[in-house]
């Protein structure tokens, strides 16, 4: 096929490495001269394994072109990769003033010819920019209709700077992001032969599964360094705890915990992060990402409770009370939390949870309960029918189906599902989902 690359940086250079060495004719479009002399003359003008020997033999066989000139450069294209810089500005916010000119000008040389390459987003951008901002200027400079007359879409790239054509070759995931139907198939096709999951999802999701992964990484280094601190601090050697840590794959490396909802609560993880942020307090430590857990998660109740509010219900109907389903602790459960707020202004509430049974609540349990929700019995239902007649309902657990919540939705009561119950018809309009 052949492919222009706008960007001759890390992932252009390194995209068109592969690309040659996969067989494809590749021109680069390059604003800095010596970068273009470079390539002409076969030369890589980036530091990478492998990847001068792929351009020099792509270069070679006369596959390989790089020019100044965007229309030059796009003439017979089937396909361009936009692959040039995403910065940031001073206030932090990204700076998009680079792709934007080089989606204008690929829609200039697009208009001034009969060529229709697809589009293909490979840089960087905040959600929404592809179909919000890009699409727009690209239907403007061609003069052509986005998803009718010219495909765009948005292509993740997960290359690791070091390990790039490694990566390239065995991408975790090819993730497509288009916003109409088959704008990618001709961009899956270069990859028959590249094993990996393929993915493709809505412009906006495939740019945020970016940010994700990336937010992820730092998340997980941020982790890993803290409680390095910590260990350290506590002369224990953390590589050793570290080990262990990973050897657990069913709940630590794995997807366990990573399933957008509702605030954590029970019996252990609010009290063992505020006994490790006190220690680190005793200690002079400072673990801001720690530290910072239990604000996020108080957070999380606050927002919930707002957004229920600002709905002005009069009764609420809960389902589910205990920290988790198919257990009876009370213990700093968020619903709770919920719950209490909610009386304190003035809703009636109602609640369903079978797995709750006052009579039978003992100790810490009974306490916890009782200090905060004082006349719990007289809130809990013994039936969903009985939430039939509360104008807004909550889901907390996942232990109802959607044939009840889509018939609550019928009935005209508004549903906020913390739970992701399944087969929901999340299109209505009195559905609100916590993260989706
Ligand atoms: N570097 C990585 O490891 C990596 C990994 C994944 C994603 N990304 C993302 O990919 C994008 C590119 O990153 P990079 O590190 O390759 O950037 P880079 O700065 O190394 O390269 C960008 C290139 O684009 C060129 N350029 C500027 N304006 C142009 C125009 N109008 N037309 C053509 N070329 C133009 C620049 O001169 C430069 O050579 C960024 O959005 C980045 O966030 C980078």
């Amino acid at each position: 096929m052949k492919i222009t690359i706008f960007g001759a940086g890390y992932v252009g250079i390194v995209s068109a490495a592969c690309l040659l060495r996969d067989g494809h004719e590749v021109t680069a479009v390059e604003p800095v001269e010596s970068k273009v002399a470079d390539i002409n003359r076969g030369r890589t003008p980036i530091t990478e394994p492998q990847v001068a020997d792929m351009l020099a033999a792509g270069h070679q066989d006369g596959r390989l072109h790089a020019t100044d000139d965007p229309v030059v450069g796009m003439a017979g294209a089937e396909m361009v990769w936009i692959c040039v810089g995403t910065p940031s500005q001073a206030d932090g916010g990204i700076d998009l003033s680079i792709v934007e000119t080089a989606i204008r000008q690929i829609g200039e040389a697009i208009r001034s010819s009969d060529d229709r390459p697809l589009v293909v987003v490979r840089s960087t951008v905040l959600p929404g920019t592809t179909a919000g901002r890009l699409a727009p200027i690209l239907e403007q400079a061609s003069d052509l209709r986005v998803g009718e007359d010219v495909a765009l879409v948005f292509h993740p790239e997960f290359l690791r700077e070091g390990t790039a054509v490694a990566d390239f070759d065995a991408p975790p995931k090819i993730v497509i992001g288009e916003d109409h139907q088959g704008a990618g198939d001709r961009l899956l096709s270069i990859y028959e032969a590249y094993d990996a999951p393929r993915f493709r999802v809505r412009s906006g999701e495939a740019e945020m599964v970016k940010y994700c992964d990336n937010l992820f990484h730092a998340v997980k280094i941020t982790f890993a360094n803290e409680v390095g601190s910590m260990a350290k601090a506590l002369g224990i050697d953390a590589r050793r705890v570290a080990d262990v840590f990973c050897a657990d794959t069913k709940l630590n490396i794995s997807p366990r915990y990573l399933r957008p909802g509702f605030a954590y609560g029970g019996s252990c993880l609010p009290k063992d992060t505020r006994a490790i942020i006190r220690k680190a307090s005793v200690l002079s430590l400072r673990l801001p990402m720690l530290e910072g857990l239990p604000t996020s998660n108080s957070h999380q109740i606050e927002s919930l409770v707002l957004r229920l509010l600002s709905h002005t219900p009069r009764t609420v109907g809960m389902v589910g009370l205990a920290f988790k389903p198919d257990t009876d602790d009370m213990r700093e459960s968020p619903y709770v939390t919920v719950a209490k707020r909610l009386i304190g202004e003035g809703v009636t509430l109602r609640i369903y949870d079978p797995g709750v049974e006052p009579e039978r609540l003992l100790g810490s349990n009974k306490q916890a309960v009782q200090a905060a929700l004082r006349h719990m019995e007289t809130l809990l239902v013994s039936s969903l029918d009985e939430l039939d007649d509360c104008d807004l309902i909550v889901v907390n657990h996942r232990t109802i189906d959607g044939a009840t919540v889509n018939a609550w939705l019928a009935a005209g009561k508004r549903v906020v599902d913390l739970a992701g119950v399944d087969d929901v018809d999340v299109t209505h309009p009195l559905y609100d989902g916590i993260a989706w």
